[in-house]
């Protein structure tokens, strides 16, 4: 953590309150818990205002009246712009007639799963996940085999006999969220190519979400799953937006990256209705984004880096913190403390502190919590500061 204060450290649970963001708004106003009433930490959106860049954006839009629907160079534009960025970033430079806008990555998800999965076919989930991959997979009639994920070296991996299983059973596609909510895991390169080597034994496809991307934090590194090889490229559809990294999921705009000529064309037969829905403001602002808010971005890395060194820093009794190598997503295990009831309805009643349940995670979560950290430090030293409290009352 820095000495020198931030612009963010300023923002307080009042201001955030009065700005109306679902993360501060469901708690309600419950000021029963200390200075900053009811903490909101549950929902992934940051408390940080969003980069001037992509507010002029959206400013441009209502001023030139860009409301209507999405002109083919706007899309060509924000494809240049995506790819650009992941090549600068991530080493992968996207062909932009590949990189196709969706308003939302669970519209990539339920796409992908319609037109390039076996109808009927089984999804595989490893666990904990990221909460509606539990839930909407039988909205589209398919079942869902969660994968616990397992533990080797104090670290949660994935179990890659279990998957291999699952598809000698019948599944059709797996779903890889990298880097991985809710446990903030980035995955390395010896575990995605173990990944690609058995999807491809078995004729399978990966969803590969990796919409958290730009928020891999600077001991780690980001590797989209598509580079793995070229089997990986041909059985994968990748999924990302800006909406994490630059706070701006109410604008609607995502995308999909192809990385295969068949699926290239097979999206181009199918993809219509889920592209359909995506935002024109959205378009524009995510261009600005990726091209002219990387430095904002950056800053905001910086910052969450010293809002991890503080949970890090952390001695939460009864509690396991798992400090994230990329999101602002921590995992906290709270089987220690032994409670007879969700620890997220325990730590909001006893800290006002309110969290995601890790049961809403798969059956491998309960037990645990997932808190988002993207708040003013103050706070989170806060809400840390309470937890901590609550353990030690017990
Ligand atoms: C891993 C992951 N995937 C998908 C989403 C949802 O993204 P979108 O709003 O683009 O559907 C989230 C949102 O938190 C997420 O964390």
């Amino acid at each position: 953590m820095t000495d020198t204060a931030h612009r963010f450290d300023a923002l307080t649970a009042e201001h955030m309150r009065a700005g109306g963001s679902w993360k501060w708004s469901t708690p309600g106003e419950w000021h029963g818990h200390g200075r900053s009433g009811l903490i909101g930490a549950f929902v992934a959106e940051m408390d940080y205002p969003v980069a001037d860049a992509v507010a002029d954006a959206v400013r441009a839009s209502a001023d030139g009246s860009r409301f209507g629907y999405l002109p083919d160079d706007w899309v060509a534009d924000m494809a240049a712009a995506t790819s650009a960025f992941w090549g600068d970033r991530f080493g992968w430079t996207p062909d932009p007639a590949w990189v196709r806008p969706v308003p939302d990555v669970l519209t990539a998800f339920t796409a992908t799963v319609r037109h390039f999965t076996r109808p009927g076919s089984a999804i595989l989930l490893p666990t904990p996940a990221y909460m509606p991959f539990l839930t909407v997979p039988a909205m589209l009639d398919r079942p869902l085999v969660q994968v616990p994920m397992a533990r080797s070296g104090g670290r949660l991996v994935l179990d890659l006999d279990a998957i291999d299983r699952g598809f000698a059973d019948g599944a059709g596609l797996l779903v890889l969220t990298n880097p991985h909510n809710p446990t903030g895991r980035v995955f390395d390169a010896d575990e995605l190519a173990a990944v690609a080597e058995v999807v491809e034994r078995h004729g399978a496809r990966v969803f590969a979400d990796e919409i958290h991307a730009p928020l891999t934090f600077s001991g780690a590194r980001h590797r989209p799953y598509a580079t793995t090889s070229a089997a990986a490229a041909g059985h994968t559809i990748t999924a990302t937006s800006a909406s994490k990294a630059w706070n701006t999921p109410g604008l609607k705009c995502g995308q999909v990256i192809l990385s295969d000529a068949a699926d290239a064309e097979h999206w181009t037969a199918t993809g219509y209705l889920a592209e359909h829905g995506t935002a024109t403001p959205g378009v524009l602002a995510t261009t600005a984004a990726y091209r002219d808010a990387r430095g904002w971005l950056d800053d905001v890395l910086a910052y969450l880096d010293g809002n991890r060194a503080l949970l890090a820093a952390a001695d939460l009794p009864g509690i396991d913190v798992t400090v994230p190598d990329g999101t602002y997503l921590a995992w906290l295990d709270a089987r220690g403390l032994g409670l007879d009831e969700p620890p997220s309805a325990f730590f909001t009643r006893e800290a006002g502190v309110v969290m995601t349940d890790g049961a809403a995670c798969g059956e491998a979560g309960r037990g645990g919590m997932r808190l988002n950290i993207a708040m003013a430090r103050p706070v989170l030293a806060e809400a840390l500061d309470r937890i901590d409290a609550a353990v030690r009352l017990m």
